[in-house]
């Protein structure tokens, strides 16, 4: 008898279906959202969250939400979505953003808001990753608090091991598209962040291969163009007189971002004097006064007198009130150095008027934190839309030279813009955008939504977009939904704008 002797070709096959058989099955059983509490119906995808840890000496781990996409999760892109702050979490984009569903306020303080579908979610046309970062932030923690000293730098390195280890627990999206996002102060995680993607694809040592593109929105970017960006603005929208326009631009020379003269420091706050009652986040919107806002004009660091009341959207749910938290006081360009977090500006915990309070309460709910597999709240602490708890340094310095290295090698960026944000106006955008120096290969001109015109656009070599949403606010997608969906499905599918 012939002893059956097993091929290295049969090893193989085996090897191949066992890898078949482990990849078909490889997503984290435990990680799956069976229900959440405050929605009744069926998710219309699968839902998964929980933790990745960065380092086990400390205990740091990283709190991500993922949503399949409705359409073809096997087919359709991965992307990542980042609030700012810093010290913001990204659930912001989750329940006020583009989430899968839209939060309505229960009737009653103890009860849970209820969910509803958001017809406008991102998760229609992607995969979509919330992931909550740095350690220290929302559901994210660190049981070494060494960790909340943190900055720029180490962010983007944290959240390129989150991805490597997120594409190990989950390879099957390996090989779909991937994009990175956010908004806000994320205008610097986002570029920092797919740079070390990019340098890990080109080393051949941590490849997330698909890698495609990115998009920020109303993004911190450089301290120059961002300092000089409200000026033009508060002149192009009305906001303050062609004489003073005339006075500060030639006291200042153009540079806004740091007065040289006390003149021009002067004219400058003459301008903050004439635009100091609109709402730095939408300049359409109203504002809200109470007897908390007016306190907190004392400090040091001149901070919005006012805070957004309902707006006209398309969802069916108001938009927030507050939105403290998610950038930048007027005139304080974020700069090199220690950026304090709002809490700390604002030198206590609590922060003024009392909304966003459905993503606190759903959060904080025992029951919530048990569904979505997040630590308790005696482990992973309170979560805070935006917290204090982090000590955080600016240290990549300006993104433009992130934005050259992504763009030149090949990488689809889409820089967009609510063009009535007062906090990273569209003109600072704008301006940054052009002094790449790129060839225009599509001129300014409107893009349309739900046959509107929705903003404009132009389109630079390089495949680099830079886009503007009308009437939008700081939180685009909060203010404008569908065009947010629109623009976002256009720009993962590369068709223009
Ligand atoms: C609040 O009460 C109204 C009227 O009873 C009801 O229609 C609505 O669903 C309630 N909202 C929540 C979140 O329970
Ligand atoms: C926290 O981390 C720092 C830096 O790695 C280390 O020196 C310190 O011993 C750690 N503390 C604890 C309690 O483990
Ligand atoms: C971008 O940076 C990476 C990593 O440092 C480098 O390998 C690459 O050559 C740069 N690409 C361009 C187009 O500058
Ligand atoms: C722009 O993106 C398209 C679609 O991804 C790609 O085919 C093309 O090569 C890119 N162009 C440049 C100049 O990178």
């Amino acid at each position: 008898m012939v002893k059956p002797e097993a091929s290295p070709i049969f090893y193989s096959i085996v090897y191949f279906l066992l890898r078949f058989v482990l990849l078909a099955y490889s997503v984290p059983q435990t990680a799956l959202i069976t229900q959440i509490p405050g929605f009744s119906g069926t998710l219309p995808s699968k839902h998964y969250s929980g933790y990745v840890t960065i380092d086990e000496s400390h205990g740091k781990k990283l709190f991500y939400y993922f949503v399949e996409s409705e359409g073809n999760p096997l087919k359709d892109p991965v992307v990542l979505w980042l609030n700012g702050g810093p010290g913001c979490s990204s659930f912001d984009g989750f329940v006020y953003e583009h989430g899968p569903f839209n939060f309505e306020a229960a009737n009653q303080s103890d009860d849970l808001p209820k969910l509803h579908l958001n017809p406008y979610s991102w998760s229609k046309v992607s995969n979509i990753i919330y992931l909550d970062s740095p350690a220290g932030v929302g559901l994210s923690y660190s049981k070494n608090e060494t960790d909340y000293i943190t900055g720029d730098v180490k962010t983007a390195l944290d959240s390129h091991i989150f991805l490597l280890r997120w594409f190990e627990l989950y390879p099957e999206y390996l090989s779909n598209p991937f994009f990175i996002s956010g908004e806000s102060y994320a205008g610097v995680y986002v570029p920092t962040l797919a740079y070390e993607v990019v340098k890990g694809i080109d080393t051949g040592v941590k490849p997330i291969l698909n890698f495609k593109g990115y998009l920020v929105g109303n993004g911190v970017t450089d301290e120059k163009f961002d300092g000089n960006a409200l000026v033009p603005f508060a002149h192009g929208m009305g906001l303050i007189s062609d004489d003073l326009f005339e006075e500060v631009s030639n006291a200042c020379k153009g540079n806004f971002y740091q007065p040289l003269s006390e003149n021009c420091e002067s004219k400058l706050a003459k301008v903050d004097a004439d635009i100091s009652g609109l709402n730095i986040y939408d300049i359409l919107e109203p504002c809200y006064y109470d007897t908390d806002t007016r306190e907190v004009t004392d400090i040091k660091i001149r901070l919005p007198s006012s805070f957004l009341q309902l707006g006209e959207t398309d969802r069916p749910l108001p938009v927030r009130k507050r939105m403290l938290g998610r950038a930048w006081p007027f005139r304080a360009p974020v700069r090199e150095g220690i950026v304090p977090t709002w809490p700390q500006l604002l030198n206590s915990r609590s922060v003024p008027c009392t909304d966003d309070e459905v993503a606190t309460s759903w959060l904080n709910s025992a029951a919530v934190r048990k569904a979505i597999h997040a630590d308790e709240e005696s482990v992973a602490g309170t979560w805070e839309l935006c917290t204090g708890r982090i000590s955080f340094r600016h240290d990549a310095g300006s993104m433009i030279q992130y934005h050259k290295n992504l763009t030149l090698g090949g990488y689809r960026a889409l820089i967009f813009s609510g063009d009535h944000d007062m906090c990273v106006p569209y003109t600072g955008s704008e301006a940054w955008t052009r002094s790449m120096g790129y060839k225009i290969v599509d001129e300014w001109r409107p893009w349309t939504s739900n046959g509107q015109v929705a903003g404009y656009t132009q389109g630079y070599e390089n495949n680099l977009t830079f886009l503007t949403i009308k009437g939008a606010g700081h939180t685009v997608p909060e203010y404008k939904p569908r065009e947010a969906l629109d623009f976002y499905s256009r720009f993962l599918a590369g068709k223009p704008m």
